[in-house]
């Protein structure tokens, strides 16, 4: 008996301590996940493995929100109505489990990023403006009124921004699309997000419209004009012959005339 009852207590003993160093870590999600301004309602949601007692919400270098919880459910909700940019940051949460009043590690980071329509939204243009041909580099340039950020530029049919860079004087930025591809053509839109305030942003600027005419291939082309060649002299030569064959008729009905 005192064996079975050794390796029970061994069992449940090895079971504690791997739950115990194996909490599953929650995961933070965003409600919207994008498009928040300043104003806007957002809600941080933590999901938890298992019903927990407690749950932490941290702002990176900010505030600590906590709740009991005492439902069965499986996530904490931690809204803001009406955002200010004070909310603005990185977020991360943890909860403690109630039998072994263990803390799970930290999810991973969620950036709650908010657009603060007192920033002017940037200026965009385009070069060359006109409509380009495959293989052309194009530029886009991005300013602000002066201020040292982040320029990310947008596309449509691309919910993340598809590039982004540093301003490098003043408040501007380039980017170049080198040998542009059919697939590079849409339009683009451009905002910043300030070095003083990262997690705030500008909103969108006008837009510009990259358009690419696709230029045949050079080996394509010269099939191409030799297959018409080969046409027009087929087609020269059945006038030719037609002519000469009417010819002929005339010349042989005025004989017959005669
Ligand atoms: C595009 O830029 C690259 C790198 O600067 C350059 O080598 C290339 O000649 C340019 N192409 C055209 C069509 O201007």
């Amino acid at each position: 008996m005192a064996p079975v009852a050794l390796a029970l207590i061994l069992g449940w003993w090895l079971v504690a301590v791997i739950r115990a160093q194996h909490l599953p870590r929650p995961s933070l999600w965003l409600h919207p996940s994008q498009g928040v301004s300043v104003g806007d309602n957002v809600t941080l949601r933590c999901h938890l493995p298992w019903p927990v007692a407690w749950v932490w919400l941290y702002q990176e270098g900010g505030w600590t929100y906590s709740k009991s919880k005492d439902k069965q459910q499986d996530a904490a909700e931690f809204s803001f109505i009406s955002t200010s940019r004070e909310h603005a940051g990185t977020y991360r949460c943890q909860y403690r489990e109630p039998e072994s009043a263990k803390i799970s590690e930290q999810s991973d980071p969620v950036q709650l990023v908010l657009t603060d329509h007192s920033f002017p939204p940037p200026g965009i243009s385009l070069r060359p403006e006109e409509r380009v041909g495959t293989g052309t580099n194009v530029t886009i340039h991005l300013w602000n009124k002066g201020f040292e950020a982040t320029f990310l530029l947008h596309k449509d049919g691309c919910s993340a921004p598809v590039q982004h860079q540093d301003s490098s004087w003043g408040g501007a930025a380039n980017f170049t699309v080198f040998g542009v591809a059919p697939a590079d053509a849409g339009t683009y839109w451009c905002s910043y997000r300030p070095w003083h305030y990262p997690h705030l942003s500008s909103p969108l600027g006008d837009s510009v419209m990259l358009e690419v005419t696709p230029t045949p291939a050079p080996p394509g082309a010269k099939e191409l004009s030799h297959a018409n060649l080969v046409i027009a002299l087929v087609r020269g030569l059945v006038a030719v012959l037609v002519f000469g064959l009417g010819v002929f008729f005339v010349i042989d009905a005025r004989s017959l005339w005669r």
